[in-house]
């Protein structure tokens, strides 16, 4: 049995890369779509040097989340689970009923400490001296829901923003595709 994951994006794509090179050679698992809210993000390229099918979501082209969300899950193929892998927008009502339970995210900060857009910058500005990457599953909150696999960073007296941020993106890279590896195992998607 295969399992098919849709993974969304909304910037660089370096997590979705990780994702899927982490499961290339996999036939038990197989990245159905990618899910991205801007047309000229970067990601999409990669998914398409992954030939992994794209889907564009122009969410200023609805009334409504709720309008987006329907006419998004309308144009989703079938799969077991969605991957939030730098998606910067939080999951309406309409999705989270189209996946019960099978929503993850990925967040740059050890959740509950600096929750939303800017994870890693806060985290530096406060001045903690441990930060690191949390995948969790997504409930109706801002980064609220629980907690699946954490990995500590710790920030260093001489690290700038852009050194810690190549240190949580490294760690992302194989914490996430790891856990979503483990997540199959246990038979959560
Ligand atoms: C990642 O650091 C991810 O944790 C973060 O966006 C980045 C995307 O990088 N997500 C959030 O901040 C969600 N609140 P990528 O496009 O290179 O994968």
């Amino acid at each position: 049995m295969t399992t098919r994951l849709i993974v969304f994006a909304s910037g660089t794509g370096s997590n979705f890369e990780a994702l899927a090179t982490y499961f290339a050679g996999r036939r038990d698992v197989s990245l159905v779509a990618l899910v991205c809210d801007h047309k000229a993000a970067p990601v999409l390229a990669k998914a398409k040097a992954a030939h992994v099918p794209t889907i564009v979501i122009d969410y200023r082209a609805y009334p409504t989340k709720a309008a987006a969300e329907t006419a998004l899950v309308a144009q989703l193929p079938e799969a077991d689970g969605l991957v939030l892998a730098g998606f910067m927008r939080i999951i309406g009502p309409t999705l989270l009923a189209a996946f019960p339970d099978r929503i993850i995210n990925l967040h740059p900060a050890l959740l509950p400490s600096f929750p939303g857009r800017a994870g890693i910058a806060d985290a530096f500005e406060y001045g903690v001296t441990v930060t690191g990457v949390t995948v969790h599953f997504v409930d109706a909150g801002i980064d609220s829901g629980r907690i699946i696999a954490q990995e500590p960073v710790r920030i260093r007296p001489d690290d700038t923003l852009a050194t810690l941020e190549t240190r949580i993106h490294d760690v992302e890279h194989q914490l996430l595709p790891t856990t979503v590896d483990h997540l199959i195992e246990k038979g959560v998607f």
